[in-house]
């Protein structure tokens, strides 16, 4: 088994240079999940039965409990506009594979909690990368994954006051910029909400719906993305009629390994097949 991934592995690097990377960018489900204080429901997993049945085979069967707007999820264009697509009706090509951009805002999220992913973020990105491509999701990365679970320190506050909120958001004019002139099919933040922490009216939201957009709330390790080259898939369950649900997102990315690398990784592979050679001949 073992070698059988690893003849695979070496030729792969051998005949194309090449690795591939997968990132789950989910926090795993649980009655920890960071939830909005609106009255949703609060996760609980109720395990109805777990054990070995009189048939003699185990089995588990359970309900879960939970709002709809916690941990990693999906906002669906509906939460935010009247008559847009809930989660059930978003067109599938629009959640698998998308070309995905990272802008990295770390450094002034640092500073202050209140900063957003500014129009000017987006054209230093552009200068130093090339244009987003079209169709793509823009993901803020700020720092705040390190921070989930904890309630204070992803709030700002843990006193539930949503006017006292304090984390990075996106602005309207960078929203703006990029469904207008970019032609993107979603966002995704690191911190519980596209819009700034003391919102009252949420415009960031409202504007992204109305062009059915869709909005990913608490994604894990955005900054662990490369800014450019590797693409998303969200999945969010079909739930009908539902203005969002949990979500899981995943990036995958290949880097290419230099001339160099590749002359090592073929010295590498000789080895390992001379090895299983003698191995294996009788
Ligand atoms: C959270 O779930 C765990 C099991 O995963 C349980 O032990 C714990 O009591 C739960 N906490 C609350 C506050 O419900
Ligand atoms: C972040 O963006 C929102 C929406 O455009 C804006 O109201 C808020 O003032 C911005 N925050 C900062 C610190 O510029």
């Amino acid at each position: 088994m073992m070698e059988s991934y690893l003849l695979g592995y070496g030729l792969m690097i051998v005949l194309c240079g090449v690795e591939s990377i997968l990132l789950d960018m989910t926090h795993t489900f649980d009655n920890t999940s960071i939830c909005w204080p609106n009255g949703q429901a609060k996760f609980q997993l109720k395990i109805l039965a777990k054990g070995l049945q009189p048939g003699g085979f185990w089995y588990q069967g359970d309900d879960i409990t939970s709002g709809i707007h916690v941990g990693t999820h999906m906002d669906a264009p509906c939460h935010f506009y009247k008559d847009r697509w809930c989660i059930d009706e978003i067109p599938i090509g629009r959640l698998v594979n998308r070309p995905v951009v990272m802008i990295d805002i770390r450094q002034k999220a640092a500073q202050s909690p209140d900063v957003n992913v500014t129009l000017d973020d987006l054209k230093r990105f552009e200068t130093k990368y090339g244009k987003i491509p079209s169709g793509a999701v823009v993901v803020q990365c700020s720092g705040w994954s390190d921070k989930y679970p904890d309630v204070a320190a992803v709030f700002g506050n843990n006193r539930e006051d949503t006017s006292d909120f304090h984390f990075p958001a996106f602005s309207v004019a960078a929203a703006d910029f990029l469904i207008e002139q970019r032609g993107i099919v979603g966002v995704a933040v690191d911190t519980p909400s596209v819009d700034y922490g003391q919102a009252d009216i949420y415009p960031v939201h409202v504007l992204l719906c109305n062009h059915n957009l869709y909005l990913l709330e608490n994604v894990k390790d955005t900054c662990l993305l490369p800014p450019i080259g590797a693409t998303l898939t969200s999945l969010p369950s079909k739930i009908k009629g539902s203005s969002g649900a949990a979500t899981r997102v995943f990036a995958s990315w290949t880097f290419s390994v230099s001339r160099a690398g590749r002359v090592h990784y073929r010295f590498k592979f000789v080895v390992v097949l001379l090895t299983l050679i003698t191995t294996y001949l009788p």
